[in-house]
């Protein structure tokens, strides 16, 4: 099962294949904040510093919406990204 380390909480916390990051931290307390739950507020908006092809791929929604943001290359949001494959390992965005 993948892991999923949150270095802002100093936490890592195994998901099942294809989990939503969102069920994830609603089953943990974690600092990632949640808002929209549909990619349109940025509220959960997470930096990837490892494992950014465990994710599941941006939709368009989600790439207008970080375009918009000016985002850096390696931010996403959390309430679009599923993780299947192998770990992972994101802090909170600032
Ligand atoms: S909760 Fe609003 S963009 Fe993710």
């Amino acid at each position: 099962m993948p892991k999923v380390t949150i270095k802002t909480d100093n936490k890592t916390i195994e998901v099942k294949e294809g989990y939503p990051l969102i069920d994830m931290c609603e089953d943990h307390d974690t600092s990632i904040l949640f808002g929209c739950r549909d990619g349109a507020c940025g509220a959960c908006m997470i930096r990837v510093i490892d494992g950014e092809q465990f994710i599941s791929k941006m939709q368009d929604n989600e790439r207008d919406f970080l375009e918009t943001m000016a985002a850096a290359p390696n931010e996403r949001l959390a309430c679009q990204c599923k993780v299947s494959g192998g770990d992972i390992v994101i802090e909170v965005s600032e």
